[in-house]
């Protein structure tokens, strides 16, 4: 039985006051629901607040990017190690807003995570295709190169306790979510790739949905035999709906 997992990416969004507020809300309103990793990642400059605030609780912080370098003359970059010695626990990588914005590529979201995992972060890898994409039919061959560049770089020693997010582009941010047949399609594809490098890596890796999640979708696709968790954008900015989504992903 694989524990889920709900990550609450916050992108550009916060301050240091609501970053504040949302961390302690989430805290407390987080009492009394077991059986779920719950996380949330806010930008790097907010990463000591929260790293503060969750200390000693059982709030995850996460990072929405990391280096692939630890340190030296890489301006405006920041490393894995530097993000975990705050307290930092998991990272984002490949987010589809960063492959689009910053030419990220396969090798390099691969040499991202290796630098992640060598930090000693859980790296939750982005995957997913565009709109065009889907309507050619090239969804499975997608996600799935996506994916493969990573295990080829990898190992599967080496991906070791790494989560894979399925984020369709058009789902996000868009209130049109996958429906929950199309996503267990894609994380079936998913797990049996991960299966047919070793069978445990396929069998106990998580894979989360991301796109237009909310506290009225989640059961639904979280009910779905692959789907283990959720990765959410705008429904984890509100307190109350993202811990709908953490009751969810216990109920399913
Ligand atoms: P939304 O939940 O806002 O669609 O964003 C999903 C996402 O991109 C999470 O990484």
């Amino acid at each position: 039985m694989r524990r889920p997992l709900v990550c609450g990416n916050w992108k550009l969004n916060g301050s240091i006051g609501k970053t504040g507020q949302l961390i302690d809300a989430l805290v407390s309103g987080m009492t009394g629901i077991d059986g779920v990793d719950i996380a949330v990642c806010p930008v790097f400059v907010h990463l000591p607040l929260a790293c503060e605030r969750a200390a000693g609780t059982a709030l995850h912080i996460g990072v929405q990017d990391v280096s692939d370098q630890a340190q030296g003359a890489f301006t405006g970059e920041v490393g894995a190690g530097m993000a975990a010695e705050f307290g930092a626990r998991i990272a984002i990588l490949g987010h589809s807003e960063r492959r689009a914005r910053h030419g990220e590529t396969d090798a390099g979201v691969a040499a991202k995570f290796i630098a992640a995992r060598g930090a000693g972060l859980t790296p939750i890898l982005c995957v997913g295709e565009t709109l065009a994409e889907r309507d050619a039919g090239d969804t499975l061959a997608v996600v799935t190169r996506q994916l493969d560049t990573v295990l080829e770089m990898t190992g599967v020693a080496g991906f070791g306790d790494g989560v894979i997010a399925y984020e369709p582009v058009w789902a996000i941010g868009t209130g049109r979510t996958a429906t929950p047949e199309q996503a267990q399609e894609v994380h079936a594809a998913l797990r049996g790739r991960l299966a047919a490098h070793d069978a445990a890596l396929g069998e106990g890796a998580r894979i989360v949905y991301g796109g237009s999640m909310k506290g009225a979708n989640a059961g639904e696709l979280m009910a779905m035999p692959d789907i283990d968790g959720g990765l959410i954008g705008g429904a984890s900015l509100d307190a109350d709906e993202f811990l709908a989504i953490a009751r969810a992903a216990v109920a399913a």
